[in-house]
């Protein structure tokens, strides 16, 4: 254990920290539409017993894996156990395909955030906008280039703590401007049939790709499965309590994932009453709808700019974590510099980033699976990659380590409530349940079952 590793100074420190790598895109652009695509009030309902199940057991493990090793992923799995440092392999494979398509959405939010300051927030209301501005070739190729551009800056100069600074302002702004977008939003003509929709469980919605779609979803919003939290871990004091840390980021990231489907969901029944089209529009759902809410506003100009602003920040945090990791491992893998590791991550982000922003337009017609790029890339990262990693952490906690390890980590900082919820669930409930999620991704693939 290296023993000048730095620590975050208490547990509010921590909590944020891991916070502001949890909270973004993942919270205010994918749940709304993944919520809206997979049944509504069956999807939250779905996603919140994983969260506090499955989310909670495999966050406490990961935190636990880091603050016992005081290493990130590569190097704690191997310090655990010799046989199981594939894993850390695999989990930093994930970041690698998240971090480009990643920045095509930032690119998005960029593009968005000056359409809105530069007073043409109303043309973005207008139908088909959203449609026509991701199929161009050259413009959000443009945005994208501009967005890893300056998350490339901030690594490179190692100044993220600025950044953090920053959004620990912005962020408690970001969630009460949510609050008010969504009392606004709920309270528009037709808007509660929309309401009703998202909050009230329709069972006859349900089905295997709800959960397929929220599991995903746990892993990529609590940045679950790919060494992330592992690192964070490391870096935790161990007179923190870790059981009422993981509650507190679980609380505030499904907290503002709900508040930004209430923002999102109710707009589209007042816009266009709930037709199934416009529920399953998919990654351009936050786009389409919050525009029109905004247009409907008096000064809804400067909400725009304010939510896009704030949204920018969220995701910029995000992404700087992704890239800092992936940094990170390129350096102490490859014993290669900080500024070479950089210049490789950005390569692969062009690589992998152009083709995702094309997909939406010039490209469409070159299909991996029948999906285009950015969604294979999202498939295999969330519903493939990330559950393998899980399952076998599962596994190697549950039957090797023993759940125990886990549990005395846990109990150094405070006492653990919930280690026979744990240990049921690491032993048993979690892995059957990403067998079958494992079985449903592969049917999805090869298209027996539709996402
Ligand atoms: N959890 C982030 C989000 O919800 C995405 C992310 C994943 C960020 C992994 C960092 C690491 O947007």
């Amino acid at each position: 254990m290296s023993k000048n590793r730095s620590s975050f100074t208490g547990k509010l420190g921590f909590v944020l920290a891991a916070a502001g790598s949890a909270v973004g895109l993942g919270n205010i652009w994918r749940f709304p539409y993944l919520a809206a695509k997979y049944g509504g009030g069956i999807f939250l309902l779905t996603y919140i017993i994983l969260a506090v199940t499955f989310g909670f057991t495999l966050m406490v493990a990961e935190i636990a894996i880091g603050r016992k090793t005081g290493l990130s992923a590569i190097g704690a799995y191997k310090a655990l156990d010799k046989r199981f440092s594939f894993v850390g392999y695999i989990a930093s494979v994930v970041p690698i395909i998240i971090l480009p398509y990643y920045c095509v959405i930032g690119g998005w939010v960029m593009k968005y955030f000056t359409v809105f300051i530069t007073g043409a927030g109303h043309s973005a209301a207008l139908d088909n906008y959203f449609d026509s501005f991701i199929a161009d070739p050259v413009e959000p190729i443009g945005w994208f280039l501009l967005y890893l551009a300056f998350t490339a800056v901030v690594v490179f100069l190692g100044v993220e703590k600025g950044i953090e600074k920053v959004s620990k302002i912005m962020m408690p702004v970001l969630v009460v401007l949510t609050i008010i977008i969504a009392i606004y939003t709920v309270t528009l003509d037709g808007a509660w049939q929309g309401v009703i929709y998202y909050i009230k469980p329709d069972f006859s919605n349900f089905s295997a790709t709800t959960v397929l779609a929220a599991m995903g979803q746990l892993f990529y919003s609590m940045s679950l499965s790919m060494g992330i939290m592992i690192t964070y871990g490391s870096y935790m004091k161990k007179d923190v309590c870790l059981e009422s840390s993981v509650r507190q980021i679980e609380v505030f990231d499904t907290g503002i994932a709900f508040l930004a489907g209430l923002m999102v969901i109710p707009a589209v029944f007042a816009f266009s009453a709930g037709d199934p089209e416009a529920l399953g529009k998919g990654p351009g759902l936050m786009f389409v709808t919050l525009p029109k809410v905004f247009d409907t506003i008096t000064g809804g100009t400067f909400v725009g700019i304010l939510f896009f602003l704030l949204v920018l920040f969220a995701a910029l945090t995000s992404s700087i974590s992704l890239m800092e990791t992936i940094v990170s491992i390129f350096t102490d893998k490859f014993k290669i510099k900080r500024r070479t590791a950089c210049l490789a991550v950005i390569a692969i982000c062009l690589l992998l980033g152009i083709p995702s922003s094309l997909g939406n337009g010039l490209w469409n017609g070159i299909r991996i699976l029948n999906m285009d790029f950015l969604t294979f890339f999202d498939f295999a990262s969330n519903s493939v990659l990330m559950p393998i990693a899980a399952l076998i952490t599962c596994i190697f906690i549950g039957y090797f380590i023993k759940p125990k390890t886990i549990i005395e980590e846990a109990e150094i900082g405070g006492k653990f409530k919930n280690k026979a919820l744990f240990t049921v669930v690491i032993k048993f409930i979690a892995p059957v349940c990403i067998v079958l999620i494992l079985i449903s991704s592969v049917l999805v693939a090869f298209g027996i079952m539709k996402i």
